[in-house]
């Protein structure tokens, strides 16, 4: 599957940034490089579906990452209310009630379930007085959301290989927490299970989320053509 996704479209843009201005500055300045923009929580509380709508409207893809967790019937309202208008992947949590709801009514958008965020690490996991593995949480909650309905998860680049492996390849892999350099940790900011967008790509994440290593960037093209030369030569 890996391969017939467009190199332009396996580097999804985070545009996480406060306005609707910067935010277009920075579809403007990379959209020669890539096509796929991700609107988080601090972008759309402030001008809620202004950007999105641009995006779309200027031919991009737009990935909806507001990760929905709230009770069935709730969730259910709000994809209600992002579908059918040009988003093409939006984000739940990976919870049986949630994803049940919201399979029902995401109409042509693709379905992602929130696996284990990239900022949490072993340790945290521990503090909830939780025994299993970060990856074993991983595996059990792309199982249940692929059973479900769900189009694909998103996921550190850590647990991609396994569920790659023995979940099939139509499962869309959606991977942050990249970080670029042979010294990932350099700059990990609060991420905590962090590759490079050649390993995420390599391990058989079908796209990879990265936002600070652009967006803070002097160079945001030159990171682009970097990680995009990696992606390359790791795809399969
Ligand atoms: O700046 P950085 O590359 O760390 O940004 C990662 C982006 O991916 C952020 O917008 C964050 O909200 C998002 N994200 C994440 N971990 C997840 C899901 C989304 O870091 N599990």
């Amino acid at each position: 599957m890996n391969d017939i996704i467009p190199l332009k479209e396996r580097i999804i843009v985070a545009l996480d940034v406060n306005d609707a201005e910067q935010a277009k500055e920075l579809v403007k300045k990379c959209e020669s490089h890539t096509s796929y923009f991700k609107v988080g929580l601090q972008l759309f509380m402030s001008n809620w579906f202004e950007t999105v709508d641009w995006i779309v409207d200027r031919g991009h893809k737009v990935m909806l990452d507001l990760k929905f967790f709230d009770i069935p019937e709730t969730v259910k309202l709000a994809v209600e209310q992002v579908s059918n208008r040009g988003v093409s992947l939006v984000t739940i949590h990976g919870n049986d009630p949630i994803i049940r709801a919201a399979v029902s009514v995401r109409g042509d958008m693709k379905l992602l379930a929130v696996t284990v965020l990239t900022s949490f690490g072993e340790e945290d996991l521990r503090a909830m007085g939780m025994t299993q593995s970060i990856e074993d949480l991983v595996y059990f909650r792309a199982k249940r959301a692929l059973e479900l309905g769900c189009d694909g998860v998103v996921s550190s680049g850590l647990e991609v290989e396994r569920m790659r492996r023995d979940l099939g390849g139509k499962l869309l892999i959606v991977t942050p927490g990249i970080r670029p350099g042979a010294n990932v940790r350099d700059g990990s900011d609060d991420q905590k299970r962090i590759v490079t967008a050649g390993t995420a790509i390599k391990n058989g994440a079908s796209h990879v989320v990265v936002g600070r290593p652009i967006t803070k960037a002097d160079d945001p093209i030159r990171v682009i053509e970097q990680m995009q030369q990696e992606i390359a030569a790791s795809a399969n």
